[in-house]
């Protein structure tokens, strides 16, 4: 960690010039266990922070400019922008997702007095659905709290991160993958209830088990528009479902009550979507109690159910991450397998025999490569801590 501490301050000083010593930080990427798409639901969300992330170097400026630079996209450039100047624009890319946590602080009142300047460099690989995006947004959040002295909880700043992303980058997103960088702990799995944001750590202790994310390298395109869509279908079977009982979201129905009232839900897509969101909200619940007595097989079997409920009623897996999870299910040493995150490609996360590792690449390597002409990759991942200062 410091190494890199060490290598990010020496680029900053060639890029912004010397100076003061910049502060550095680093906000994870997430995994999600289970618990997909019920975050904007209401329901139950089981998701931990990885020892990827994000890594950030900032140095207040006495102006009111705003530099940032990231060692991941357009080739180092420095992107320029000011705190009287914070609209999203096409051309600042990336930087805007620092701008709108930036514009974010200002609209709940804290004021930046002057600017800074802002060096980022990850480690997720692009497009994963590790989220990238929620680290760089809690990451920035955590940075202007410490150098701005504004007294945020890390909570706020997981909701900050939130808003930012719906209302200065256009997607809807729910809570959970701010909230993991933000309040991840090391080798524990965050259970949030997003209807109040209660939580509970819940540690991870996988038995000669590993936690393996696979990448199927591909992400279809109009992931931000699908997004939305499934979030408004979703909205509308709750407000068919308002009509015949008393609920303020899906997660506040059983599966039995879902099976009562659904005929309420006028149109059959809507349904579906709803049937996935109160399921897996109870399938979350179970595979919680199951992973607390150490029952690792119902753990993996809840963790199979999901992909195939996003598979069939959410529509939020693909083909590539569809192959991927059959070939997964097949090998023996693989006690779960889904799709994680957004969906429409990204990743997909296994709990994998620890002795049965190489033998599960083996299964799934060669095969989706002779099918979709794309090399998969694999990472068996830590759990780390959330959002934090280098030191
Ligand atoms: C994306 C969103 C999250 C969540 C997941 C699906 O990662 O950012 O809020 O909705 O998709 O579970």
């Amino acid at each position: 960690m410091s190494d890199i501490k060490t290598r990010l301050q020496k680029k900053f000083m060639e890029l912004f010039g010397p100076g003061a010593m910049p502060k550095a930080y680093f906000a994870p990427g997430r995994v999600n266990l289970i618990g997909e798409h019920t975050d904007y639901n209401g329901g139950h969300v089981f998701p931990c922070a990885l020892t990827i992330g994000t890594y950030g170097l900032i140095r207040p400026r006495t102006d009111r400019v705003l530099r940032f630079c990231s060692l991941n996209f357009q080739k180092g450039a420095i992107v320029e922008s000011s705190l009287d100047d914070l609209i999203p624009d096409a051309k600042a890319g990336w930087a805007n997702y620092p701008k709108g946590v930036i514009w974010t602080f200002r609209r709940r009142g804290y004021q930046l007095a002057h600017g800074a300047d802002i060096l980022i460099y990850g480690d997720i690989p692009a497009g994963s659905g590790l989220s990238s995006s929620a680290s760089l947004e809690v990451l920035t959040g955590l940075m202007l709290r410490e150098t701005y002295g504004f007294d945020i909880s890390m909570t706020d700043l997981a909701l900050i991160g939130q808003y930012s992303e719906n209302h200065f980058n256009g997607m809807n997103c729910g809570i959970m993958d701010q909230f993991a960088s933000a309040m991840g702990r090391k080798d524990c799995a965050i259970f949030l209830d997003t209807s109040d944001l209660s939580y509970e750590y819940a540690p991870v202790k996988l038995p000669d088990a590993k936690i393996v994310i696979t990448n199927s390298k591909v992400k279809h395109n109009l992931v931000s528009s699908a997004y939305n869509d499934r979030r408004r279908e979703s909205e509308t079977a709750l407000r068919d479902l308002q009509t015949v009982v008393d609920i303020r979201t899906l997660g506040d129905l059983t599966e039995a009550q879902f099976e009562q009232y659904k005929y309420a839900i006028k149109d059959s897509v809507c349904r579906r979507r709803a049937r996935h969101a109160v399921y897996e909200n109870q399938r979350t619940i179970h595979a919680v109690e199951a992973l607390k007595k150490n029952d690792i097989v119902t753990f993996g079997k809840l963790i199979n159910a999901s992909h195939i409920s996003l598979r069939n009623d959410y529509e939020t897996s693909c083909p590539e991450n569809d192959l991927l999870a059959e070939l997964a299910w097949k090998t023996p040493a693989c006690l779960g397998s889904r799709i994680t995150g957004g969906g429409f490609g990204g990743c997909n996360v296994s709990i994998v025999k620890t002795n049965g590792i190489e033998s599960f690449i083996e299964a799934l390597d060669r095969p989706y490569a002779e099918k979709t002409g794309i090399s998969a990759e694999f990472y068996v991942v830590d759990i780390g801590d959330g959002a934090h200062a280098l030191d």
